[in-house]
């Protein structure tokens, strides 16, 4: 007996005399006709049953949702749809599922719904076809970077530093809430606590890859992230993949071409690799088109806006050259920004960064070079004193994809910048160490890893490309 998935059966495409296989019913059409699936691939199998050979009670159990296990002979099907078919002569079922409650109709169903059906929406084409392409994207990811020459670094997740000052972050205590101990003046003692300090979830592992970068050369880590962001937006997550390549004695030029390359390489391998499962959001994306009116409809199509990505240059624009488009753009010169832009130091908003990628260049763009007073303290200070070798790049569809910048190697600089900022020496005395001894230039990124599975899946919501969505309010599964 040969056990073998679906995707195995249908990309070698021969007859087998006997074949076993397991999966999911989709549906039984006319008492004759199973469309099983099993998750290896978006398409189902057509598994022919003669209903005379089968007892009625067994029949009945068919039903969506239900698992079953066929064997049979594997056919060139007689019917169109399918190049093959199993003709089944024997047949259990290996879990029944109640027609009347399974959540998993085969009708279309809300996203909304499904979310709230998120232990069963991957019975969905929708829903497998993405999380098989965000698999397949971490396998590329790991592999552009094995391919390169990085090691795979696994940073803390407990930190007992803010890296980023990137927002509110979850604290991690086991003293009793009810009742914690106070110090003399009051406050919570974490003197007492697990670590004897305040912990929380980390919101960057930046700040340790780069001193992994500043001896093994070329690492990068790829693991979840916390922010307590209150923003409930269809961008954010409260739990979040990041990929974070650090290298050293490279400049900002050089992170801008690491990260294009990095994404247009894995861009490429999913293009090659996933064809089935893109084709088909592709299809559903066009479908959804059609209920939106003409001048909302998006020109390109998924597969096309990919190779779009992987075939043109990333326009590079300074910050400075940025505000200057936006302070002439139509849209802030007739107040439709809900933040005007009048003068040099605006902090952009996504208004800002959707209009210039969709509107004005019509393409991703890396921004760099932003003023030093509204980016993290640790990037390195040009020579004008006022902006920082920052980038970040924007997607159409998707905002900011990446935030990186080349870092501040200069020991005096980074000491007169956390003093500005009141961020306390103690705290990070190892991170000013790697300036102490052996400093050299380095720079890296960060990728939001759902934000690339958005774009890559066109889903529009966040929530829909990660299995289980962590989001104020929300903590479900
Ligand atoms: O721009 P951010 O905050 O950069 C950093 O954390 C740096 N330490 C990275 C580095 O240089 N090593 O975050 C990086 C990316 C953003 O561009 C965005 O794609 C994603 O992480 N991101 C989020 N994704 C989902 N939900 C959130 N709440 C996110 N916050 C950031
Ligand atoms: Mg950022």
């Amino acid at each position: 007996m040969i056990t073998k998935s679906i995707a195995q059966l249908l990309k070698e495409n021969s007859p087998l005399e006997q074949i076993t296989l397991k999966g999911w019913v989709r549906t039984f059409r006319a008492n004759r006709f199973i469309a099983l699936n099993d998750g290896s691939t978006i398409n189902n199998i057509q598994c022919v049953v003669n209903f005379e050979d089968f007892e009625d009670a067994l029949l009945k159990r068919i039903t969506t949702g239900a698992a079953i296990e066929v064997s049979g002979e594997l056919v060139e099907s007689q019917g169109k749809g399918q190049a093959l078919e199993i003709q089944v002569s024997e047949l259990n079922i290996l879990g029944d599922s109640d027609p009347e409650t399974y959540p998993i109709q085969p009708k279309k169903h809300s996203f909304e719904f499904l979310r709230e059906n998120a232990h069963l929406r991957t019975r969905t084409n929708t829903f497998s076809a993405v999380m098989r392409l965000r698999s397949s994207l971490s396998f590329a990811i790991h592999k552009y970077f094995n391919d390169n020459g990085f090691y795979y670094m696994h940073t803390p997740i407990i930190t007992g530093s803010d890296a980023e000052g990137a927002g509110e972050m979850f604290r991690v205590s086991t003293l009793d809430p009810k009742q914690p101990p106070l110090n003399d003046s009051g406050d919570v003692d974490y003197k007492q606590d697990f670590f004897g300090k305040e912990t929380n979830l980390t919101v960057s592992g930046q700040l340790e890859a780069e001193s992994y970068a500043m001896s093994l050369g070329k690492v990068y880590t790829f693991g979840p992230t916390f922010r307590a962001e209150n923003s409930n937006t269809s961008r954010h997550l409260a739990e979040f993949w990041m990929i974070e390549p650090e290298v050293a004695f490279m400049e900002l030029d050089g992170n801008m071409d690491l990260a294009e390359d990095f994404m247009k390489s894995v861009l490429k391998y999913i293009l090659k690799h996933n064809r089935e499962d893109l084709e088909f959001l592709e299809k559903r994306l066009l479908d959804e088109e059609k209920t939106k009116p003409q001048n909302e409809r998006s020109s390109m199509a998924l597969i096309e806006k990919i190779k779009f990505v992987v075939d043109n240059n990333f326009k590079r624009v300074s910050y400075t050259e940025a505000i200057d488009i936006l302070r002439n753009s139509k849209p802030n010169k007739k107040k439709k920004f809900k933040y005007l832009i009048d003068q040099w130091g605006a902090d952009l908003q996504s208004e800002h960064e959707r209009y210039l990628v969709e509107k004005h260049f019509e393409c991703p763009v890396i921004l760099f070079d932003y003023p030093a007073n509204i980016k993290a303290f640790y990037m390195r200070l040009n020579e004008d004193g006022k902006t920082v070798r920052a980038m970040d790049i924007l997607f159409p569809g998707i905002g900011e994809m990446v935030g990186g910048s080349q870092r501040e190697e200069r020991l005096e600089v980074l000491v007169e910048k956390m003093k500005a900022l009141d961020i306390p020496e103690e705290e990070l005395w190892w991170y000013l160490d790697l300036r102490k001894y052996g400093t050299a230039v380095h720079s890296g990124f960060g990728l939001g890893f759902e934000r690339l599975v958005m774009f890559v899946t066109g889903m529009g919501n966040i929530r829909d490309v990660i299995p289980y969505p962590r989001t104020p309010q929300n903590a479900e599964f």
